[in-house]
């Protein structure tokens, strides 16, 4: 069986005093809890702060970004070594918030993705459709053209190094959940591309929800065969909100 694995992504939120405390409020509720991945992506200045509260935890930490390019001349970027320089374990890729307020394309988001498989980290892909394409109906095709550009881009093998978070960007920040029905029937849909690929690899591939996820619904939307985890926004500021939904996910 896939293990759950809960992520917060802080997007930027926070200041060193604030997570502080809500990283070692995070790590005494997670005492005694075992049967779920845990990881915080935090924003670059924080990491150094991530790595000494979390090393030697089962806490990971990540980056929410990553430039594709080792290194260069590109202002106010971060390259994969410099995640690894910090220990990172993982880093979100395609973020809708990326896609849509940074212009990030499919293609520039599957170089990033590549770039940090390369690199040895383990990327989470981020898919979703908006709330135009799906009132469109568009929803499958949306996800299925994310989704295949990183794979064309890396190999499907490659794929057993990364994680699928499906984020549809109208439940992200406002409230709208989708439906464990909804959220599972696109999980069903990633899983199936891939495994139109190779079957071993989709099998094992954890994809996590993201958007208003709280501890309200996680346990329905963890629930569903082909949810494997959550990404989570605003509710993991909230050190009990989010130990609520780590709680949900042990299997
Ligand atoms: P919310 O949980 O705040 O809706 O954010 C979801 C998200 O974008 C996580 O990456």
């Amino acid at each position: 069986m896939r293990q759950q694995f809960v992520a917060g992504n802080w997007k930027m939120h926070g200041g060193l005093a604030q997570n502080r405390r809500l990283l070692q409020d995070v790590l005494v509720g997670l005492a005694g809890v075992s049967g779920v991945e845990v990881a915080v992506f935090v924003p670059f200045p924080y990491l150094a702060q991530a790595q000494a509260a979390l090393a030697g935890t089962p806490v990971g930490w990540g980056a929410q970004t990553v430039n594709e390019h080792p290194q260069g001349a590109y202002t106010g970027e971060v390259s994969v070594a410099m995640l690894r320089d910090f220990a990172c374990r993982y880093v979100l890729v395609g973020h809708s918030e990326r896609r849509a307020i940074f212009g990030e394309s499919d293609a520039a988001v599957a170089e990033k993705f590549a770039a940090a498989l390369a690199g040895g980290l383990r990327p989470v892909l981020c898919v979703g459709e908006t709330l135009d394409q799906r009132e469109a109906g568009q929803t499958a095709a949306v996800v299925a053209a994310q989704l295949d550009a990183a794979l064309q881009r890396v190999g499907v093998a490659a794929l057993a190094n990364a994680v699928v978070a499906y984020e549809p960007v109208w439940a992200i920040g406002t409230g709208r959940t989708a439906s464990p029905e909804q959220a599972q029937e696109v999980h069903a849909a990633i899983r199936a591309q891939v495994a139109g690929a190779d079957a071993q690899v989709a099998e094992r591939l954890q994809i996590l929800y993201g958007g208003s996820m709280k501890p309200q619904n996680a346990a329905e939307l963890l629930a569903m065969p082909d949810i494997d985890g959550g990404l989570i926004g605003g509710a993991s500021l909230v050190a009990n909100d989010f130990l609520a939904i780590c709680r949900a996910a042990v299997r």
